[in-house]
């Protein structure tokens, strides 16, 4: 694990959530009066995990970076620092017995108890049902689903217990759509909506809440290139808008709630989720690539 100490400003005990709606962390206008929230992205050594981290720490947290690849995670703190911002990159393997309890901790050592946490840590392995296997299925909900329930059932009762937190899983469209070949993917992404709407039931009125960001197709080595799709790069999602959806949640007033679910699609028919996996899918067999069309390690 590398858990360099944090330079550039630091906000250690500065954290917050959204305020408890009649508690003393909410001003007359309803927006939170706490300083920004300690955060722990998990999955952000690249893609929307990254950007997240960038547009969280631009905005004043102090970041755990969590992912493998230590020099991704290296290069997205050096670029939080070079901007001022506050970064400590962990790296860690998420889905190894005791990590994310591990992360939590570190992260608490090293810049506060955790007041934001995002879980952008991703696997995906496409096949048909009767073409997965064991193995696939197993890591995909390992790391989609049970690395986020081992993450939030860590940091929630410090947010309990100081009423105000933030959890914001990253989903996918294909967690709402029945997308042929989805698999393991498409499963553990329907289970993690599921899983935060509960902790959204579970403490919406402990000042805390909740959020999906499912995306459609995003730009990111994770997703098909959109050139072996016949679509421009223009029509996908970049990370950025995801990062900027984030910052928009966590601006509403306290008194607001937005989700448990929020889809963010591009707008292009031809772009939508479901549509390009299923051609995604259909192209790697014609090719004869295999059952399973995309994977990421
Ligand atoms: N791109 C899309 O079109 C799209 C659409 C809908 C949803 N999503 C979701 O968005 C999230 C981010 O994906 P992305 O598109 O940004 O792709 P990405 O760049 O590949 O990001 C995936 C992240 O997960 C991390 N990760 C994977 N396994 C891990 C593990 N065992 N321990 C710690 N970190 C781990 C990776 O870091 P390391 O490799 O360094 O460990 C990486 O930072 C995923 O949950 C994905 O399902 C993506």
């Amino acid at each position: 694990m590398n858990a360099e100490p944090s330079t550039g400003r630091t906000s250690a005990s500065a954290e917050a959530g959204p305020a408890a709606g009649s508690g003393p962390g909410a001003a007359a206008s309803g927006r939170p009066v706490f300083g920004p929230p300690v955060a722990l992205v998990a999955g952000a050594s690249s893609g929307i995990g990254a950007a997240v981290a960038r547009r969280l720490a631009a905005r004043g947290s102090a970041v755990a970076l969590v992912g493998r690849r230590e020099a991704e995670l290296k290069e997205v703190a050096e670029t939080i620092r070079a901007a001022g911002g506050t970064a400590l990159p962990l790296a860690l393997d998420l889905a190894e017995p005791g990590v994310p309890a591990e992360a939590v901790a570190a992260t608490a050592a090293g810049l506060g108890p955790v007041g934001l946490l995002v879980c952008s840590a991703g696997a995906i392995r496409l096949a048909a049902i009767h073409e997965t296997e064991e193995r696939h299925w197993e890591r995909q909900l390992r790391v989609n689903l049970t690395v986020p329930f081992l993450l939030a059932r860590e940091v929630l009762p410090g947010m309990r217990e100081r009423g105000r937190g933030w959890i914001v899983n990253i989903g996918s469209g294909v967690g709402s759509e029945v997308v042929p070949g989805s698999g393991g993917y498409g499963v553990s992404k329907h289970a993690v909506h599921r899983l935060t709407e509960l902790v959204h039931e579970e403490n919406r009125d402990l000042g805390i809440r909740a959020v999906t960001v499912a995306p459609g197709w995003v730009s990111t080595r994770l997703a098909a290139r959109p050139a072996d799709l016949g679509v421009s790069e223009a029509e996908v999602l970049d990370a950025e808008d995801i990062a900027d959806t984030v910052a928009w949640l966590l601006d509403r007033p306290a008194r607001m709630s937005v989700g448990p679910l929020v889809r963010v699609e591009p707008s292009a028919s031809r772009a939508a989720a479901g549509d390009a996996m299923t051609r995604h899918l259909t192209r790697s067999r014609t090719k004869g690539t295999g059952p399973a069309a995309k994977e990421t390690p």
